[in-house]
C-alpha cells in the first residue's frame, strides 16, 4: 500500500477504498466514489463554518495556533512590523518578494497617484444620511467604484487586474476618510501625494484649516504597525468572502464590497468596536469581576477575545501591546488600558478561558490604541479595512491564477420535505406566527 494514502472501509458494503494523502489533506472529490447502492450520489463531507476544510492552496500568509505564529510570505509579523512600511508589505503580500528600492518607489508612485477620487464618487458620498456608519458608507462606495471602472469587469486579463489592485489600494484611504468626515459633518479633504500612505490618510481625516498637515511621526508609524499586522490573514470569513465572490468572476470592487461587508461583523473585523464599547459598560477595574462571571454564565461574550486558529496567544495581539505603549507616551495612557489588562489578567488565570484557550485576539488592544490615536470607535472597522484591503486583493491575484479554482459552490445536506402535492390558498393551515414576529 503507498504510503501517503487512507484506507477507507465502508461498513454498509464492506468495501475499501484507498485515497492519496497531499499536503495532510484528502480531495473531497475522491470521497463521491464511496457509494452505499447505484443510486448513491457519493459521499460526501459535512463541515459547517468551515472546521476543517482547506478550500485553496495559498502561499501567502502562513499561521500556526498552537504557536502563535504568523508569517507572511515566509517573514515573521514581529519582523516585519519592527522593518518595513505598509505599502513594502502589501508589495510582498501581492508579489511574493519584499521590493527593491526601485520597485518599491515605482509602487508606492503609483499607489500615491491613484489615491484621488471622482467627484461624482465624491457626489455619491455626500447622499448618505448625516449619521450613517462610516462601515457602511465605506463598504457601498467601494461597491459603487464598479459603476466608475468599467473596464474592472475583465478580470481574465491581468494587466486589467493589476491596474485595479493599484486603484484600490491607493483609494481605500480616501473613502475611509471621507466616510469618517462625512459622518463629522466636516468638509472632505483631498489627498496631498507629497504625504506617505498614513500621513496621507490622517492628513484626510484631520486637516483643518492649516496649509499643511503634519501627523506625529510616532503616531504615522504606530498606524503603519496597524496596518501591517491587519494586512491578512489567511482564509478568515472576509477572505473567504472575497474569494467566493471573486469566483464568480464579478470584478474586484464588488468582491472587496463583498469581503469588507463579511469584516463589518461584530465576530470579525466589528469586534474591535465592541471591545471599546465593553469597556465603556465595564467602566471601572473591579467592576472587571463581576462582568468575567457574566460571561461565563453564557450571558455575554469577552470581545477581543478568542480565536477560530490561534488557540495560543494572537501574535498580532502582542505588537500592538508594545506598539501601545509608545503611542501612549505621546497621547497619555488611555484609562481603558488598565480595565482592559485587568480583564486579560483575570480571564487568563480562570479556568473558563484556560479549557477553551481564549486569548486576547488583535481586536482586543487595537481598539484602545486607536482610540488615544484619535479615532473614534465607529472608525475601527474601516480601520481594520484599509490594510486588509490588500491582503484581499493578494488572495484575489492568487484565485485568478489557481487552475484548480472554479466558480465556489458548496454543497448541502437537504433536510426539507419530500415532493408534496400543492395546496391551494383557500385550504392552507395557519402555521403559528412566533411570539417575537413584528405586527403592524
Ligand atoms: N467570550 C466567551 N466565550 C467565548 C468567546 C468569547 N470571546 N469566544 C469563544 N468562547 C467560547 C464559546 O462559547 C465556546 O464555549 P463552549 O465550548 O462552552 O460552547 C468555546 O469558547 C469555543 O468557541 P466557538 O464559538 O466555538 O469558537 P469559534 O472558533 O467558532 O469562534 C470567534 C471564534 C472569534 C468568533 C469567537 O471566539 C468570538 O466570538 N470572539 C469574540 C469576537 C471577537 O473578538 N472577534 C474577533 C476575532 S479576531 C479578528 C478577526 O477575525 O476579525
Amino acid at each position: 500500500m503507498p504510503e501517503n494514502t487512507l484506507s477507507i472501509t465502508d461498513n454498509r458494503t464492506g468495501k475499501v477504498y484507498t485515497v492519496p494523502v497531499e499536503n495532510g489533506t484528502i480531495r473531497a472529490m475522491d470521497l463521491r466514489q464511496i457509494k452505499s447502492g447505484p443510486d448513491d450520489f457519493g459521499l460526501m463531507t459535512y463541515d459547517p463554518a468551515y472546521m476543517n476544510t482547506a478550500s485553496c492552496r495559498s502561499s501567502i500568509t502562513y499561521i500556526d495556533g498552537e504557536k502563535g505564529i504568523l508569517r507572511y510570505r515566509g517573514y515573521p509579523i514581529e519582523v516585519l512590523a519592527e522593518r518595513c512600511t505598509f505599502l513594502e508589505v502589501a508589495y510582498l503580500l501581492m508579489f511574493g518578494e519584499l521590493p527593491t528600492e526601485k520597485e518599491l518607489k515605482q509602487w508606492v508612485y503609483d499607489i500615491t497617484h491613484h489615491t484621488m477620487l471622482h467627484e461624482t464618487t465624491k457626489k455619491f458620498m455626500e447622499g448618505f444620511r448625516y449619521s450613517a456608519h462610516p462601515m457602511s458608507m465605506f463598504v457601498s462606495t467601494i461597491a459603487a467604484l464598479s459603476s466608475v471602472y468599467p473596464d474592472a469587469k475583465l478580470v481574465r486579463d491581468p494587466k486589467h487586474r493589476m491596474h485595479q489592485i493599484i486603484r484600490l489600494i491607493g483609494k481605500v484611504p480616501s473613502i475611509a476618510a471621507m466616510s469618517y468626515r462625512h459622518n463629522v459633518g466636516f468638509p472632505y479633504v483631498y489627498p496631498d501625494n507629497d504625504l506617505s500612505y498614513t500621513e496621507n490618510f490622517m492628513n484626510m481625516l484631520w486637516k483643518m484649516v492649516e496649509p499643511k498637515y503634519v501627523a506625529h511621526p510616532a503616531i504615522a508609524r504606530a498606524l503603519d504597525i496597524l496596518f501591517i499586522l491587519h494586512a491578512d490573514h489567511e482564509q478568515n470569513c472576509s477572505t473567504s468572502a472575497m474569494r467566493s465572490v471573486g469566483s464568480s468572476e464579478t470584478d474586484p470592487y464588488l468582491a472587496v464590497a463583498s469581503a469588507a461587508s463579511a469584516l463589518a461583523g461584530t465576530l470579525h473585523g466589528g469586534a474591535n468596536e465592541e471591545v471599546l464599547k465593553m469597556l465603556d459598560e465595564i467602566g471601572t477595574k473591579d467592576h472587571v469581576p463581576a462582568y468575567i462571571k457574566r460571561v461565563k454564565e453564557g450571558k455575554l461574550k469577552l470581545m477581543g477575545f478568542g480565536h477560530r486558529i490561534y488557540k495560543n496567544y494572537d501574535p498580532r495581539a502582542k505588537i500592538i501591546r508594545w506598539s501601545a505603549e509608545q503611542v501612549f507616551e505621546v497621547t497619555g495612557r488611555n484609562s481603558k488600558l488598565d480595565i482592559a489588562l485587568e480583564l486579560e489578567r483575570i480571564a487568563l488565570e480562570d479556568e473558563y478561558f484556560v479549557k477553551r484557550k481564549l486569548y486576547p485576539n488583535v481586536d482586543f488592544y487595537s481598539g484602545i490604541m486607536y482610540q488615544a490615536m484619535g479615532f473614534r470607535p465607529e472608525m475601527f472597522t474601516v480601520l481594520f479595512a484599509i490594510p486588509r484591503t490588500a491582503g484581499w486583493l493578494a488572495q484575489w491575484e492568487e484565485l485568478m491564477n489557481d487552475p484548480e479554482q472554479k466558480i465556489a459552490r458548496p454543497r448541502q445536506v437537504y433536510t426539507g420535505s419530500g415532493e408534496r402535492e400543492f395546496v391551494p390558498i383557500d385550504k392552507r393551515v395557519p402555521v403559528p406566527i412566533p411570539a417575537d414576529y413584528p405586527t403592524r
